[in-house]
């Protein structure tokens, strides 16, 4: 008996990296998984090596959804949902930052969970129960300076993570972002990979960030920022506090700006 016996699992991205590990993982504990990617050849591949089913789709077009959503639907519904397709701009100059690239960019990393989620939520309601997590990235909860635009993408998705899931809750579903450091897959390949050629810095096996997914998907806790890093279990992050207003009386004080 696996985890996921009888359960559906959509992946995005699940044609490489951390979503073909992911998607290979919940195959193992007996999930059917619709594996969707934009690389219709690579989404081929990777559901016929864990007896998933295909579906070849961008997932910041709105309308490529419906297939994923008629996929899930012939399969009889779906239970786990991983937003995980993403991409970077390679750009650290604002200034050179091509419209092309900032759509892109925008519209895989942000337009392909917002679409993905609002999408496949109602099959989830249906169900009762289930879960969604959500690729970001350490770049969604500090700077990263090689390429902010791509920061900015994976900080707003930890926000609407964060931001859904009470009103998830109530339809018993949970919400989860893993966020990982440096993870060997193709994303790096290029100026990251090259600068971290001569370094000492492990990068995070593919097969440590699917691990930490199926923890997430197992588990009742949601809204949870889960950071991955090599050598060490998965952790929760924790926020800071927020200062509050200052309130006549109200001991501490807050640190002046500038
Ligand atoms: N590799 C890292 O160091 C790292 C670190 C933190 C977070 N991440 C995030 O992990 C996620 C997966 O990245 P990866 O490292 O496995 O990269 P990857 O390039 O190996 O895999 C990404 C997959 O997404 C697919 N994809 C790209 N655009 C798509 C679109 N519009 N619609 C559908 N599929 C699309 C690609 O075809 C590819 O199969 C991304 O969200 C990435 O931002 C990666």
């Amino acid at each position: 008996m696996g985890a996921l016996d009888q359960k559906v699992a959509v992946v995005t991205g699940g044609a490489s990296g951390i979503g073909l590990a992911s998607a290979t993982r919940m195959a193992g504990e007996g999930a059917k998984v619709v594996v969707v990617d934009a690389d219709g050849p690579g989404a081929e591949r990777a559901a016929s090596e864990i007896g998933g089913v295909p579906v070849h789709a961008d997932v910041s077009r709105r309308p490529q959804w419906d297939a994923v959503v008629d996929a899930v639907r012939s399969l009889g519904g779906v239970d786990v949902v991983y937003l995980n397709a993403g991409v970077g701009t390679g750009q650290r100059e604002l200034a050179l930052l091509e419209d092309e690239q900032y759509r892109r960019i925008m519209g895989v990393n942000v337009d392909g969970v917002v679409f993905g989620a609002r999408a496949l939520l109602p099959e989830l309601e249906a169900r009762g129960s289930g879960a969604i997590v959500v690729t970001a990235s350490l770049a969604g909860i500090m700077a990263f300076p090689p390429d902010p635009v791509y920061a900015m993408t994976k900080h707003a998705v930890v926000g609407l993570v964060r931001s859904l899931a009470p009103y998830l809750a109530e339809k018993g579903v949970t919400i989860n972002a893993i966020c990982p450091g440096l993870v060997d897959t193709p994303l790096i390949d290029g100026k990251i990979r090259d600068a971290m050629a001569g370094s000492d810095f492990p990068l995070i096996p593919p097969g440590s960030v699917a691990e930490a997914v199926l923890a997430a998907v197992a588990g009742t806790a949601t809204g949870q920022v889960i950071v991955v890093q090599p050598g060490r279990a998965p952790v929760r992050y924790r926020f800071g506090g927020v200062p509050g207003p200052r309130v006549a009386g109200a001991a501490g004080t807050t640190p002046p700006i500038g």
